[in-house]
């Protein structure tokens, strides 16, 4: 039996910017990967010390003793491994081996893989593609490895990288500072949801261009001062605890803001994210001639950022690109097992995780039935029963009446998008429904936009098939019909972040959106993440059933459980009549809120 566990990062690594904690188990031909946020609560895990929540998940699920687990493997080579730490977890707390054999335990079942190359394994395993070239990019690796960009090519599942660079910090430096200057901290995402409602700015552009600096290859290398920000520990919430963000002021005392603060700042965003791709693409249309014949799989942080992934398919003429389900940190565990399992078997054979798109995003915990219903049982402010093969058209009536309805069954999703099993689900074909769940469920950002989940088989009427994603890792302009039949999954700027469903690895949510285009003929779902804002992705059911107490979704499933509240105030209810804003108000509002709050900090 071989098992493998890659966990990222180092356990009590010195790096400063240690987040995305995530753990990943392969054992034989099963797989477990998940993140240690989705089961600590907070969206933000920095100041966590070891994913010892991911770990213990994934050994029940796999049901795995730690002393059973051949390798583990992490992205800090052997000799800087703290041997004080190493004797804590693995001779104290996981009881693998006593502390007289800690020297030899470290030399024959501990090994290592650099940032980056755990970044490629991941990526790599999860496709489908033998020969590739893949391109990862990230803000710059961790403490042990500072590239922030590695382009190589895979021919026959051999690896060899063509060119790398570290010399400062390159495009995803640049989309880091482009959102810090836009007071968006560390969310990179916002600040492409945002740039859709803004121009290119010309002038603002030309300014862009002297933070950069073309390096060999035309590798874009990214300077710019920042001074360091101050604390702030004015809205501090411990309910939503974020260290990052109380530790350093957004925006921060930086250069591009001197530049951009006359600019409206969503054209700032439109600009710096044009920018990026036009880099992105100039880098690789030099480096990566015959594209016709090759693949291409891109991950690493930037690859998070949807509107750049669709940049790249539109503007490039390979012949299919691969984007991981989870391109940053979060996805390195996997990556690090799968290359160390690799090592000992050829490939990994195990059908039932792969389709022709990649492999499935369903590597995290499931519950047993026994356990879910000792928590629903135990608690006296809800009321519930089983619906068994009625729970589709269950989920289904609720919807068309306007609900919006939390959804938990089946394995949690690896990556940072929630796929069907970890949903909030709402009727595509109404707008009230983005705005209902915008404004007063979730409490997010009014400008970010929502994704729909479309059945594969009808996917090419809506969408170019070359944007096919699993994991909404892309964003294709939808066509007039789509606009028609499913207005609340359409972004500002006409595109969708739509999430292609499979049957082969998704029969649950495949089979609950093909009964909702069986009722109304729209064989698409809205589809959002399972959590309030500034929470993580919920990760275990009690976590779902406070989104419930706590009025943030009408209905609740849980495997085919309904579970509603039981003292239902309907005068109190959150659905107070919607007071419409227009877009543009809420821009010049946003606009009036940020130059207040730069005032402010004096920049
Ligand atoms: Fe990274």
């Amino acid at each position: 039996m071989t098992i493998v566990v890659g966990i990222y990062p180092t356990p009590y690594d010195h790096h400063p910017h240690s987040h995305d904690f995530n753990c990943a188990i392969i054992k034989d031909t099963e797989i477990f990967a998940y993140e240690e946020k989705k089961l600590f609560g907070y969206k933000f895990d920095d100041g966590t010390a070891f994913p010892y929540r991911s770990l213990i998940a994934g050994l029940k699920e796999l049901k795995i003793k730690p002393k059973n687990v051949n390798k583990w493997v992490f992205t800090c080579p052997k000799e800087f491994l703290p041997k004080i730490m190493m004797k804590q977890l693995f001779c104290d707390k996981l009881k693998v081996c006593k502390h007289s054999q800690l020297n030899s335990f470290i030399k024959n079942n501990i090994s290592s893989l650099p940032h980056h190359e755990a970044h490629i394994s991941m990526a790599k395993n999860s496709s489908n593609f033998k020969n590739s070239y893949v391109l990862s990019i990230d803000g710059g690796g961790d403490g042990y490895d500072k590239r922030n960009l590695v382009l190589g090519k895979y021919i026959k599942n051999k690896f060899e990288i063509l060119f790398s660079s570290k010399k400062n910090t390159g495009l995803a430096g640049f989309h880091a500072v482009l959102t810090d200057t836009l007071g968006f901290g560390v969310d990179n995402g916002k600040t492409s949801g945002f740039a859709s409602y803004g121009c290119l700015n010309n002038e603002l552009y030309k300014k862009f261009e002297k933070f950069f600096k073309i390096g060999k290859n035309k590798n874009p290398i990214f300077f710019c001062s920042r001074k360091k920000s101050e604390p702030n520990f004015e809205n501090v919430k411990f309910e939503n605890f974020s260290l990052h963000k109380y530790l350093n002021t957004s925006p921060s005392n930086n250069e591009m803001l001197k530049i951009t603060k006359k600019y409206p700042s969503t054209d700032v965003a439109q600009t710096g994210e044009q920018i990026v791709k036009d880099k992105l693409i100039k880098f690789i249309n030099f480096n990566l001639k015959n594209q016709e014949n090759s693949n291409l799989i891109c991950v690493g942080g930037l690859f998070h950022n949807v509107a750049i992934n669709q940049f790249l398919i539109d503007n490039t003429k390979f012949k299919k690109i691969f984007f991981s389900m989870s391109a940053g940190d979060g996805g390195l565990g996997l990556g690090l097992a799968f290359n160390q399992y690799l090592k000992h078997k050829k490939n990994f054979k195990n059908t039932k995780y792969f389709s022709t798109l990649g492999l499935t995003p369903f590597l995290g915990p499931s519950f047993k039935k026994r356990e879910i219903q000792k928590l629903l049982s135990s608690n006296n402010n809800i009321i519930f029963k089983k619906l068994g093969n009625k729970t589709n058209s269950y989920i289904v009536s609720k919807i068309i009446k306007g609900e919006i309805v939390g959804v938990f069954r089946g394995r949690g999703e690896y990556g940072p998008r929630s796929l069907g099993n970890r949903s909030i689900l709402a009727d595509p074909r109404n707008l009230i429904s983005k705005i209902k769940i915008n404004n007063l469920i979730k409490r997010r950002d009014w400008f970010m936009p929502f994704a729909p989940a479309i059945l594969k088989e009808k996917y090419s009427k809506y969408f170019d098939e070359k944007s096919q994603s699993p994991y909404m890792q892309t964003s294709p302009k939808s066509n007039k019909l789509f606009i028609k039949i499913a207005s609340a999954g359409v972004h500002v700027d006409g595109t969708s972040r739509a999430q292609v469903v499979e049957k082969e690895t998704n029969r649950s949510f495949w089979e609950l959106i093909n009964s909702f285009g069986k009722k109304t003929d729209t064989y698409c779902l809205l589809n959002t993440s399972f959590n309030r804002h500034g929470i993580s992705t919920v990760g275990h059911p009690h976590q779902a059933l406070e989104h419930l107490l706590n009025g943030s979704i009408d209905t609740l499933i849980i495997e085919d459980y309904l579970v509603k509240m039981k003292y239902m105030n309907k005068k109190k209810s959150k659905y107070r009549p919607f007071k419409k804003n227009s877009e543009r108000k809420l821009l010049k509002v946003h606009e009036v809120k940020y130059h207040k709050k730069l005032k402010f900090l004096n920049y």
